[in-house]
């Protein structure tokens, strides 16, 4: 992708446009008759409202007369008490069932913007505008809005999709160096269950070097996108989106419930994709080869998470609660191979503890 140019992906009901010009569009947009008389409400995080909020006010004209709400940055935004603030602030500022919320900021952002907007009397349109790498490779697209509950990740939300989803890299220039690498572990995910291609393009990239991930940032919203266009709510296909998951979201669900500093999602996907690997490889679906170049080139990137084995008792406990499990069984999304993945594995306790045993002795 080079810089000039602009990438529309086409899902059922709107497009996600990508590309270092695509503001220039949604300005276009907003101006028009769709959205000429309606109000906008713009949801940041204080970060987002320092580093974004200026680049695309100045970008898009109507973003400058727009009410802005912030939210405190970070997962503790996902709350119902967050959102109840936020049903009141739009009612309080006047919202109706025309107005329109635009999304800027990472997918803490945007999946609370996506669920707000879905609930806000019955639910009013919105824009997503990913700023942090995770947001943009997958966070934004694919319907998914939620908040947590307590340490339960994603525990109530509903699908709902924008009217549009703007992809522009340049937000990424402010983003801090661990935030990318949280979002690289989804494109590392991404490569995994679906393209050994990607996967050697993953390992070769220099990930710092801003302007060479533009095209693999495309080539993620592409994956992201195929595999939900096949399987928007997530009946089959979808799950292997999932891979990493299971025990990744309980390892940040039980980050969050410590005193000290929460683990970043990808950081905790990382771990997770670790360890599920090597669950894939003790169901005789990934090669020991295979398995060891996997978690080499993750834990040669990802800081090492630290867990005692009290801890690896409350992340069975909290995988007890994964929406994917089936009959009181843990439901995995597996690899059989680099770049290829199954759904639907039943995986017992002692595995997962075997797996966070193996990514101890990794690390
Ligand atoms: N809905 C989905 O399909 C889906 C998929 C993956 C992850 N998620 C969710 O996404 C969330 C994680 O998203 P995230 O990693 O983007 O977290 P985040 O939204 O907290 O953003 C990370 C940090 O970067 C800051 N930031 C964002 N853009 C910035 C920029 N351009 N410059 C400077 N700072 C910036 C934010 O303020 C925040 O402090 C989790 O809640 C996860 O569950 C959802
Ligand atoms: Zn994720």
């Amino acid at each position: 992708m080079s810089n000039l140019d602009i990438h529309r992906i086409k899902t059922p009901d709107h497009e996600v446009i990508v590309g270092r010009y695509c503001l220039a569009e949604l300005a276009e947009i907003l101006a028009g008759s769709t959205y000429a008389e309606v109000k906008l409400f713009i949801l940041c995080d204080e970060n987002t409202l320092e580093h974004c909020l200026p680049l695309l006010a100045g970008k898009v004209e109507r973003m400058r007369n727009a009410e802005v709400i912030e939210v405190p940055p970070g997962e503790e935004s996902k709350s119902v008490e967050i959102c109840t603030r936020l049903w009141s602030a739009l009612g309080e500022l006047g919202a109706d069932r025309s107005s329109v919320l635009i999304n800027l900021g990472g997918g803490v952002v945007t999946d609370l913007g996506g669920f707000i907007a879905g609930t806000f009397k019955r639910g009013i349109r919105f824009f997503n505008i990913p700023t942090s790498l995770l947001a943009q490779v997958d966070a934004s697209v694919g319907g998914k809005t939620g908040i947590d509950l307590g340490s339960l990740k994603n525990e109530v939300g509903l699908f709902n999709n924008p009217d549009g989803v703007y992809i522009d890299p340049s937000f990424l220039n402010t983003l801090p160096r661990n935030e990318l690498l949280s979002g690289f572990a989804e494109m590392i995910k991404h490569a995994l269950i679906c393209s050994p291609g990607y996967w050697r393009a993953i390992k070769e990239v220099d990930f710092f070097e801003l302007e060479s991930l533009d095209a693999l940032i495309l080539r993620s919203i592409e994956i992201k996108n195929e595999i939900v266009a096949s399987d928007p709510y997530e009946q089959g296909r979808r799950k292997i989106l999932n891979f990493g998951h299971s025990i990744g979201h309980a390892v940040e669900g039980l980050s969050l419930e410590g005193d000290g500093k929460s683990l970043l999602h990808g950081e905790a996907v990382a771990m997770g994709m670790v360890c599920e690997a090597f669950i894939s490889h003790k169901f005789g679906l990934l090669s020991e080869a295979e398995l060891n170049e996997i978690a080499d080139f993750i834990l040669g990137i990802y800081k090492r998470v630290k867990l005692d084995r009290l801890s690896h008792h409350r992340v069975i406990e909290l995988m007890r609660h994964d929406k994917k499990n089936r009959n009181g069984k843990f439901n995995l999304s597996l690899l059989s191979g680099i770049g290829d993945s199954v759904v639907d594995q039943e995986v017992k306790a002692d595995l997962v503890i075997e797996s966070l045993n193996f990514y101890d002795r990794r690390v």
